[in-house]
């Protein structure tokens, strides 16, 4: 590709509205525009390294032998309301409003509706199906350019299988593809228990790049036996356990005192833990004449409330409650509540697993500036339910006891799912099994986002010139640059050398423009990250030579001008 000819925008100075480095450098290297929010136009380069990176994912998945689809972005209100989803996702769905149409966030549906009338015996199966496609999501807060975007590319792929043990092999498969992808893809990555809660699966794990920009928050074990998204993340503890005083709950006043923080401070107190945490969260009713169930969630005073165990232990639709809600509920704000004396007596009351039995707590006494102390769980709150409630903290033991564990930020690059029988029960569809009976298909989901691959690996390629591209997804081999092509040797040898180069089936970027001062010319090439750059001067040319540069270490090789090829050939393998 002749840089003359070709359309790359590089900019010198930093956009001003990007912060992580990757959305930073696809800006500034030209590969990606924004058109609003969340939304990007992929420029010529941008758009060579997204179709490797599917070229990639393309050839893995027809290995474990996957069949390509195209499905449209368009799909039916009503497919999506047969299976709850039309009302589950909300106002992440992008809804068009003149057709009864929503522009499709995931597949699952689409694919299970060509499966109903088209899989309808144990002979028809197991099927990978996958597609290659562009999706639509109302992300609340887009950002890092291409890393949340509001319409990006998904591989998404879907197996359908006759037996649960059938779809353990899908599952299995996509597994092994997804490392195999993401190892070509240069990435550094490593796999965590997930959430299906959202999905409705029973098994799930997510790719993910350790990265500052990533929106996850990973619990991994020191000794590398254990790691999870903080979602779900389980570590060692003991419980908090009874003191055995026996002392009457009283009633204290505590002015000014708004946190827990606060209330230790007042108290002289280090240790928070028997600081009870109290919230109040609402699981909103589906059915308008039922009514909202209200939830008080205690933890200790140093924890917090992990939302995602409280979703699978309650229902995906709950929400903390708002100031009106709380005071309305409890008869406090949310600096004095507690277990006792709440104005509605329907609340149900969950405490985290630390807190059992506990005595000798203080917690709020849903009268603002009060608190109340000596609090014995098991004595004073009738029906009162345990389960794992709190967020893992950094350096805690995992649950074997056998190492530490470590919390760090990761970008989530893909996500495989056990889907069961969710989507196939909702939709009907439905297979004979040997026996003549009929069964719903055992479905699995399996995504990967190839922006996100994009921009996952720049953050973890890159200097403080730009980007450091290598292997299957640079963009180019070569970037060969004629250093004055306004001088005749300069300009032919450059030339023939971008013939030679091309002819050994290496894609080349060649920086054949004029009247652009060498400086600008290196800069770029430093920018775009091409792996090897060979530069064709005037003063080595004198010599006969040829200078080749290495991105990644700035290492300089003059060769001869005879060598070129065979050294670019060398170091390119
Ligand atoms: N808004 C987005 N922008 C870019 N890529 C995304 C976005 N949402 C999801 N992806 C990619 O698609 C893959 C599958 O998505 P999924 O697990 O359904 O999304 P999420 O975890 O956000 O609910 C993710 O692992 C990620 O690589
Ligand atoms: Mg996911």
């Amino acid at each position: 590709m002749r840089l003359s000819n070709f359309f790359i925008p590089t900019q010198k100075e930093d956009p001003t509205d990007a912060v992580v480095a990757s959305h930073i450098l696809m800006i500034r290297s030209g590969m990606i525009k924004q058109l609003t929010s969340g939304v990007y136009s992929y420029l010529p380069l941008g758009y060579i390294v997204f179709r490797k990176i599917e070229q990639i994912i393309r050839e893995e998945m027809n290995a474990i032998g996957g069949n390509e689809f195209l499905l449209p972005a368009l799909s039916p209100n009503e497919l999506w309301h047969e299976t709850g989803r039309l009302e589950d996702y909300g106002d992440t769905m992008f809804r068009i409003k003149n057709r009864e149409l929503v522009l499709a966030p995931t597949h699952e549906e689409v694919f299970t509706s060509i499966a109903k009338p088209n899989l309808v015996s144990y002979k028809d199966l197991p099927k990978m199906w996958y597609q290659i496609q562009t999706k639509f999501r109302n992300e609340a807060r887009p950002r890092s350019g291409v890393l949340r975007g509001r319409q990006f590319t998904m591989k998404d792929a879907y197996s359908f299988d006759a037996t649960w043990e059938g779809l353990d092999e899908s599952y299995k498969d996509q597994d092994k593809a997804y490392k195999n992808i993401f190892t070509r893809c240069g990435l550094d990555f490593f796999s965590v228990t997930a959430c299906s809660g959202a999905m409705g699966g029973s098994e799930s794990e997510e790719f993910m790049v350790e990265s500052n920009a990533g929106e996850d928050i990973v619990a991994i074990s020191d000794n590398g036996s254990y790691s999870s998204n903080i979602e779900v993340a389980v570590s060692f503890k003991d419980k908090i356990g009874r003191k055995n005083s026996n002392l009457n709950y009283e009633e204290f006043h505590t002015p000014n005192v708004k946190s827990i923080d606060e209330l230790a401070d007042s108290l002289n107190l280090n240790d928070k833990s028997r600081l009870a945490k109290s919230r109040v969260f609402v699981d909103p009713s589906k059915d308008e004449n039922a009514k909202d169930e209200y939830i008080l969630v205690l933890v200790c005073g140093d924890d917090e409330v992990n939302e995602t165990k409280l979703q699978n232990l309650v229902s995906l639709a709950i929400r903390p409650g708002h100031p009106e809600e709380l005071l309305q509920v409890t008869g406090a704000d949310a600096g004095s509540i507690g277990p006792i004396g709440l104005k509605n007596k329907n609340v149900r009351i969950v405490a985290d697993h630390l807190l059992e039995d506990a005595d000798e707590l203080i917690s709020g006494a849903n009268k603002n500036d009060y608190h109340i102390k000596n609090i014995d769980l098991k004595r004073d709150v009738a029906n009162i339910e345990y389960h794992d409630l709190r967020v893992v903290k950094d350096g805690e033991l995992t649950f074997d006891k056998k190492s530490k564990i470590k919390i760090t930020k990761a970008i989530e690059v893909g996500h495989i799912f056990k889907l069961g029988t969710k989507y196939a029960e909702a939709l009907g569809a439905l297979f004979l099994d040997k026996d003549g009976k009929e069964n719903p298909i055992i479905m699995g989901s399996y995504g990967i986002g190839v922006e996100r691959i994009a921009a996952a690996y720049i953050e973890q390629n890159h200097d403080k010139n730009g980007i450091i591209w290598s292997g299957e997804i640079a963009p180019f081999n070569v970037h060969l640059i004629s250093v004055n092509a306004n001088d005749e040797n300069v300009r032919e040898t450059s030339d023939k050398l971008y013939e030679l180069l091309s002819n050994k089936s290496l894609d080349i970027l060649y920086d054949d423009r004029v009247d652009v001062r060498p400086g600008f010319k290196f800069m770029d090439a430093d920018l775009i990250g091409v792996p090897i750059q060979v530069i064709v001067g005037e003063k080595n040319l004198k010599d006969n030579n040829i200078e080749i540069k290495i991105r990644r270490t700035g290492e300089r090789i003059i060769v001869g001008r005879e060598q070129v090829i065979e050294k670019v050939n060398e170091l390119l393998t």
